[in-house]
């Protein structure tokens, strides 16, 4: 009999909370609302970046160092892939170092592709490298249904033989030849993929309605330095020509403009003045002209020096769409609920990127958000203040929508499941209390799993 069934049986009536401080615990921020954010912070590397970059490093046999690398989850994730396909992952300060045999492993498995997405980024390197490779299907998320067809559809075209079987896309391909691939969306996981099969491919191939994002660049500037030749990096026309072979190289991760925006928001949500250092202002723009439309005062240093944003009045509410890069960010829409929800005024959020990113605004509703939602559209009508309620988050970007709106709230918000926040925000605690927010990091029974008798 285990130890909780035991403890059960001895508990018989009392709930089995009693019992759940030794076995089932979530992390939660608990917020404390009411505070301007003023100060300064650091901005790291995009995680959205790094993990390709560290995927890109199984294109070549030896040594790949990534600097400017953030401390997250994610990048934890992403090593313990790598090592599982052989490769040796030693991480120090903000430094990653791959070493990557001549022969990598062929296959990613399950129990860490449902973890994290990105793992899905070793399909196309592996099946340029060893001309096979097993991935599990990494299925949907909180934010909507994530598909792979445009990654299959172009592997195909360029000759690999692709079947699913048991949960994994298994693909095969003696070599990969160039081609021709129009992407009915311009997908970022799909470029990438499709980018890192095409370098080491015989012939030539162009990806039409290529993503355009800061990290699309800079991982075409990694593959460039590893020997690739790619031409059109940053607009919707990729060209790439196949090479024989690749060298590993040391390469500077782009900063994370996510994380960047999120500040930006923070001191306009808390009519707060945050500086942003170490930041590319220029990947930000529309966001941060969206900010300034909200009255606040928005003032760009130089090229990666960074901004600040200054707001002294209640923001104005402004209206957001969510475009592919250069429009605005569908990983700040959370914000931009978020801002809309204690804005002067009624806003209209659209979502053109995921099915299901509005998801979380049932949490924003318990913090008293007046949020409608109707397919990819929300109306907001904002409040001078939301009240403190406990909440949980559903993925990474949510749960700091629902921190920042915890900072507008009268009383204390719990926000649960603080996992995801550490997938992709390096030091969030440490950096918001430099901040002065009021918030802490704390380990409670998690009562969802009470049953009383
Ligand atoms: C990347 O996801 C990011 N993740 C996401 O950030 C980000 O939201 C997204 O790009 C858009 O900018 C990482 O880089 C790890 P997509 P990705 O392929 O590559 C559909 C975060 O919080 N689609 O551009 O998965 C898809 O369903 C995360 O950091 C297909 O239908 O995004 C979606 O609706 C969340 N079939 C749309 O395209 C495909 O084969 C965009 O997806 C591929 C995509």
């Amino acid at each position: 009999m285990t130890a909780l069934a035991a403890s059960v049986v001895l508990c018989g009536r009392l709930s089995v909370r009693a019992c759940l401080p030794y076995y089932c615990a979530v992390e939660l921020f608990r917020v404390t609302g009411g505070t301007r954010l003023v100060g300064e912070v650091t901005v790291g590397g995009a995680k959205n970046s790094v993990l390709k970059l560290m995927a890109a490093a199984l294109l070549a046999e030896g040594r790949t160092v990534l600097t400017n690398a953030p401390r997250i989850l994610d990048v934890t994730i992403m090593s313990e892939v790598l090592r599982r396909l052989g490769c040796t992952v030693t991480i120090e300060g903000d430094a990653i170092t791959i070493d990557t045999p001549a022969e990598p492993g062929t296959e990613a498995d399950y129990d860490l592709v449902r973890r994290m997405r990105a793992s899905i980024n070793v399909l196309g390197p592996l099946l340029a490298r060893r001309g096979e490779v097993r991935v599990a299907h990494p299925g949907g998320d909180a934010i909507g249904s994530r598909g792979l067809d445009y990654h299959i559809a172009g592997l195909k075209r360029m000759g690999a033989d692709i079947t699913s079987e048991h949960g994994f896309v298994i693909a095969r391909a003696e070599r990969l030849h160039g081609a021709t691939i129009w992407l009915d969306f311009p997908s970022v996981g799909a470029t990438e993929n499709l980018l890192m099969a095409a370098v080491l491919a015989k012939g030539t191939t162009v990806i039409d309605n290529a993503a355009r994002e800061p990290e699309i660049v800079d991982i075409c500037a990694m593959l460039t330095e590893m020997g690739a030749r790619i031409y059109g990096a940053g607009t919707s026309t990729l060209e790439i020509e196949g090479v024989d072979a690749l060298s590993p190289v040391t390469h500077r991760t782009v900063p994370d403009r996510i994380v960047t925006g999120t500040w930006a928001f923070a001191a306009a949500i808390t009519r707060g003045d945050v500086t942003v250092r170490n930041s590319e202002p220029s990947h930000l723009e529309i966001a941060l002209d969206e900010l300034t439309t909200a009255g606040a005062d928005v003032e760009l240093f130089g090229p990666c020096e960074g901004f600040r944003v200054r707001m002294d009045d209640r923001p104005r509410a402004v209206d957001v769409v969510t475009l592919p890069y250069p429009g605005y960010a569908t990983d700040l829409l959370p914000m931009a609920i978020a801002l809309a929800a204690v804005a002067d005024g009624p806003s209209m959020i659209t979502e053109n990127v995921f099915d299901a990113r509005f998801m979380f605004t049932n949490e924003m509703v318990r913090l008293g958000a007046d949020v409608r939602t109707d397919g990819h559209h929300a109306v907001v009508r904002g409040k001078e203040w939301l009240s403190g309620a406990p909440v949980r988050a559903t993925d990474i970007r949510a749960g700091v929508g629902l921190v920042m709106a915890g900072l507008r709230a009268e009383g204390v918000t719990e926000v649960a499941d603080v996992f995801h926040i550490d997938r992709g925000y390096p030091g969030f605690i440490e950096q918001m209390r430099s901040l002065g927010a009021e918030i802490e990091r704390v380990t409670v029974p998690d009562d969802t799993m009470a049953l009383d008798f």
